[in-house]
Parts: C-alpha cells; structure tokens; sequence
C-alpha cells in the first residue's frame, strides 16, 4: 500500500511499513467488533465491486475475502481459469482489461506464479485496486496481518514477542509475509527447519526491528519461544523429495503432545492451513486450547475487511465511516431490512 499503508494495492508486507501495518492492524481491531454483532454487516463499500480471481486451490482464503466483501456490502464476482477464456488460450493481461473494462473496483488474486499480481497492478494502472491473496512461494500479505493480529489479540501486543516458524520456509510464501511482518513489528523469528528446505540466504527477509535467526533443532528452541508457528508441508510443490521421509520430518520437525509439553505456560500454537495433521502437528495439540488455529480464521474474515476498507473506502465521495481509523463507531450498522 506503499505511502504509509495508503497505496493503491497491497502487494506485499514490506511496502507497508510498520507503520502502515500497524493502521491495518488497529483498522482490523474496529472490523472484529462488526463481526461481534448480530448482524456482521456494514453499508460501507455498496455499490462496490471486488472480483476473486483465485487461480489456485484455496478454501479459506477464498471464502474469507467473499465473506469480508460481503460484509462491507461490495458486490462479489468469483473467477477461475477453468470455466473461462483462460482455458481457450487467451493471455492474462486480456483477461484482466476485459475485467477492467466491466468497470471493477477491485481485483483479488491467488496465482501459482511469484510476481503476478505486481504485473496485473501494473497492467491495470490506477482504475483498479490488486489484492495479492498469495503468489507463488513469494507473498501473502493478507494472512501476515491476520497472524500478527491473531497474536497481537492473544498476547496485548507483539513487540519484544519470539515466533519460531517451523518447516517448508523456502516454498512458503506464509513464511516469506510472515516474517517481515513480525519483523517490522518488533517480534523475533527463529526458523527451524532442515537445510534442503531453507532458501540459500534469508538476507532481506527481516526489514524490521526484529531479529531473524535460523535452527535446526526444534528441541533446542521450543522451551524459550512464545509462539509456534508450524507451516504446511507444501507438497504440491514437489517437496516430498527435500525430506527422507515424511516420517522423519515428523520425528524432528513435528508438533508432537511430548513437545508442545515443554512450551511455556500461555505460548500458543499457529499454523495457516490447511494442516496436515499427523505430519507438522499433532491432532491433539491441534484441537488444545494452545492452538489459535481457529481465531486466525475468524480474524481472516475482520483483516480482509479492513483492506477492502482501506483501499476502497478511500475512492468514495463521502465514504461511510472516514473518520473510522481510530475504531468502528462511525459506521452504522446496516438496517436488517436493509441487509437482505
Ligand atoms: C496458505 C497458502 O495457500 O499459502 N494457506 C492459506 O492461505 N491459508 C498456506 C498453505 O497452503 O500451506
């Protein structure tokens, strides 16, 4: 969002800054009070409309910017490649102008391939606002912010916390956001995993006041940390091959019972789904009351909106609740009549 979270699109984390995550962080704090009501919806984006162009499987992150959306009363457009022109030959870029051309507001896309919505953002210019929802192994902006909110929310605050991210870091784009978010907000990160699934350097990736440090010893590190940040074994992407069997990476890289015994009292457990349980987590301590599998979910759906908010609400003439950065008490809530 580049100029202190203001931008025209969000892209990646670091454009951010700490400051600019930080706005999208308190903005999400007024948008989980809407969820808390009766009736979880806003008239703030009407007349809107966001289109999801998801190119690649996802469940959560899909139906979360649906519902976010929708809440804030944008009208939604679901797009794929199979089922579309995309599949008769024609390039993304003609997909996406004649997207553009139907008069969108904003374009939310998942892609397989690092760098795409950059180029749609550069395609699309200034009439339309991109949303990254994951590319490639590179970024994935919107579940950074719903981590660190999910964190933030547990614990009263990040700054001064220590994260171990522990798995695929080199195929994961969760890993990539995540860190430089922690890291601008001032939380350490140590990453544990075996070498043939670190990048050759992580020189970057911390652009913050947060440490970034690197273990291969999950044992070593699991006493002293306050969150366990397991990340999916990423096997679509071929990264069965990188380990000697997935029996071992449990063995030494896996959240067993035996080992989530040994965090300190209220360290809490992440991981962004979909799990594989039985692989990086246990299912016992999937379901425990450590684990904030769940709240990260639900706050998904309250961080999508306060991005949706932020880059749509800003296009409007008088938008509903500008006054709104500081907390959510300008934005009625919709007439229930009004909301069906
Ligand atoms: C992640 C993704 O797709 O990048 N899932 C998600 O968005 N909740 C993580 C993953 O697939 O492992």
């Amino acid at each position: 969002m580049g100029d202190g979270g203001r931008g025209r699109h969000l892209l990646g984390i670091e454009e951010l800054g700490a400051e600019g995550l930080r706005e999208l962080l308190d903005l999400t704090d007024g948008f989980a009070e809407v969820n808390a009501r009766p009736l979880p919806k806003v008239p703030a984006l009407r007349g809107t409309t966001v289109v999801l162009a998801f190119f690649e499987d996802s469940t959560r992150t899909r139906v979360s910017f649906e519902t976010a959306a929708k809440r804030l009363s944008a009208d939604t457009i679901s797009f794929s490649s199979s089922g579309t022109s995309l599949s008769k030959g024609e390039s993304l870029r003609d997909t996406a102008l004649t997207i553009e051309a139907m008069g969108v507001d904003a374009l939310v896309v998942r892609h397989g391939s690092s760098g795409v919505p950059w180029q749609l953002a550069r395609w699309l210019g200034r009439r339309i606002h991109v949303v990254n929802a994951g590319d490639g192994w590179h970024e994935h902006p919107t579940q950074a912010l719903l981590d660190c909110w999910t964190i933030r929310r547990h614990f009263g605050g990040l700054e001064g916390l220590h994260v171990a991210l522990v798995g695929d870091i080199s195929h994961s784009r969760v890993a990539r956001s995540d860190i430089a978010a922690f890291s601008l907000s001032g939380v350490d990160v140590t990453v544990v995993a075996p070498r043939t699934l670190l990048p050759p350097t992580l020189e970057g990736w911390a652009p913050g006041p947060g440490k970034l440090s690197v273990s291969g010893d999950l044992d070593q590190v699991i006493g002293s940390v306050d969150v366990v940040y397991l990340l999916r074994m990423q096997r679509e992407r071929q990264t069965e091959s990188l380990v000697p069997s997935m029996r071992e990476y449990s063995a030494r890289f896996g959240l067993s019972a035996a080992r989530a015994d040994r965090l300190r009292p209220g360290a809490a457990v992440l991981h962004p789904g979909p799990m594989n349980r039985g692989v990086e987590i246990d299912p016992e301590v999937a379901d425990s009351d450590r684990s904030l599998v769940l709240q990260q979910v639900e706050a998904g759906v309250s961080a999508r909106m306060a991005v949706l908010f932020q880059l749509l609400g800003a296009d409007r003439d008088a938008p509903v609740g500008a006054d709104l950065v500081g907390g959510l008490t300008g934005v009625p809530a919709l007439d229930p009549a009004g909301a069906r």
